[in-house]
Order: C-alpha cells, then sequence, then structure tokens
C-alpha cells in the first residue's frame, strides 16, 4: 500500500505540553498529516490531543511502545483504536504472544495498523551485548523482525540502515518507520545510526520519523519542506 506523498513524514510531536504541540501543527498547517504522538506528550497532555488531532484530519501514530502482559497490552490497542490512530507500538522483545494480542485487539479498528519495535535507534551492539543480547544489532533487528511477522504485525520501526534488510525479510507490503533520520549537515542527535530521510525511503522504509529537526527549528515548515524535497517531492 502506497501511502499518498506527504504522509510519508510522521512529525514526531516530543512536547511536554499541549500548546507547544499545537503550535508546531499549526505551523505545518496542510502541509504535515501525519503526527507521532509519544509518551510524554499523552501523558502531559492527555488522550484529547490526540482525538484533536484526529478531529483534524490528521493521521496519529500513537508510540505506545507496549511490553507488558498480552491481557494489557490488548486493552492497551483496543484504547488506541477508539481514540482513531493508524499506528500503535508493541515492543518486539516481549516476544510473539504480546505482539499476536495486539494484532488481535487491532482487529476491531479496521485503520489501525500494529508495529513491532526491534532495537530502539540508540542502541549499539555494546548495548546489546550489556543487557545479555548476543550477535550484532542487524541481526537482533531482523530475529525480531521476523517474530513480528509471524505474529501478524503489520510492519515494524527499525533504523535506516536496516531499511533495505527488514524489507527483504518483511516483504513490499509492510509498513517498515524509520526514526533516526536527520537531513545532511544537520545533528542526528542520539540516534546511533541515523540516515537522511531520502536514504531511508530509497533502502525500503515506507515512512520516516523527524522529530527534532524539524519541530527546534528555527522555521518548522521550511525544515519539513526540506523533508520533502529530500524524499523528492
Ligand atoms: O531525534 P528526533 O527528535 O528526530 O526523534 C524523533 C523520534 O524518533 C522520537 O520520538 C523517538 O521516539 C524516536 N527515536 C527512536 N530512537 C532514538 C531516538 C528517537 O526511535 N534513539
Amino acid at each position: 500500500m502506497e501511502p499518498k506523498p506527504n504522509s510519508r513524514i510522521i512529525v514526531a510531536l516530543d512536547c511536554d505540553n499541549r500548546a507547544a504541540a499545537d503550535d508546531i501543527v499549526g505551523r505545518l498547517g496542510g502541509d504535515c498529516r501525519f503526527y507521532k504522538v509519544g509518551l510524554e506528550l499523552l501523558t502531559a497532555a492527555g488522550p484529547g490531543v490526540v482525538e484533536d488531532l484526529v478531529a483534524q484530519g490528521k493521521e496519529v501514530f500513537l508510540d505506545l511502545k507496549l511490553f507488558e502482559i498480552p491481557h494489557s497490552v490488548a486493552g492497551a490497542v483496543r484504547a488506541a483504536g477508539a481514540l482513531g490512530v493508524s499506528m500503535v507500538t508493541v515492543h518486539a522483545m516481549g516476544g510473539v504472544g504480546i505482539m499476536s494480542a495486539a494484532v488481535e485487539a487491532a482487529r476491531e479498528f479496521p485503520g489501525l495498523r500494529v508495529l513491532a519495535l526491534t532495537v530502539v535507534t540508540s542502541m549499539t551492539d555494546a548495548d546489546l551485548a550489556a543487557i545479555g543480547v548476543g550477535g550484532a544489532t542487524q541481526e537482533q533487528v531482523l530475529r525480531l523482525a521476523r517474530l513480528a511477522g509471524e505474529a501478524g504485525c503489520h510492519g515494524v520501526v527499525g533504523s535506516p540502515q536496516e531499511a533495505s534488510a527488514l524489507r527483504e525479510v518483511l516483504g513490499a507490503e509492510a509498513l517498515i518507520v524509520t526514526p533516526g533520520v536527520a537531513l545532511a549537515g544537520t545533528s542526528a542527535g542520539e540516534h546511533a545510526r541515523a540516515g537522511t530521510p531520502g536514504a531511508a525511503v530509497a533502502a525500503g522504509a515506507s515512512h520516516v520519523v523527524v522529530g527534532r529537526g524539524v519541530t527546534r527549528a528555527a522555521d518548522p515548515a521550511a525544515a519539513f519542506r526540506r523533508v520533502r524535497a529530500d524524499l523528492g517531492e
């Protein structure tokens, strides 16, 4: 499924208050139709921020990063579906049982896609070794992606460097959402495995998540247009 061109860019509203989020959404206007709401904004502002985005015709990726017993995961996914969001995340490290519970719960919401988080983009091989996971990051990412596919997840979240390998493992229909992208010449922040938005899409990503590169820019609308240009739009 090919998303509409400006739906491939998801702007992360990593704000600690509602007014700041509304300000970004207002500045980007009709250009941006997909936002990611994470735990910070959800906790600070409440679910009304999500409902209002949906009411404005925006798509919302609710980045809940669920890692719980299957019953609780299913409940959280249903609550997300009831808000009208398009994407919700579950940790693949939780295994097939947790991911399957999320997929099952999402079935009653036809527009809701369950994405599995593989390895957060800030983690390196050394970080994985420290938590007792042997092997290279890429190996772990692909192992988790295969489990996500088995569980029926609609796609995964992964770094730009892994997009092409993920596409190969998951096939043409899967959603591959890549945070950790930065335009050339800008800081990649703490993303250990960053790449440009254009490179991520060329490698197989269906969507890119951009946060501070847009939201902290002096002119967020201009920064968003630069991301679009990087995607050849
Ligand atoms: O760095 P940036 O502000 O562009 O981050 C945007 C989003 O990317 C964040 O909301 C976060 O969830 C995600 N991210 C990630 N792994 C990181 C850092 C950020 O998945 N190491």
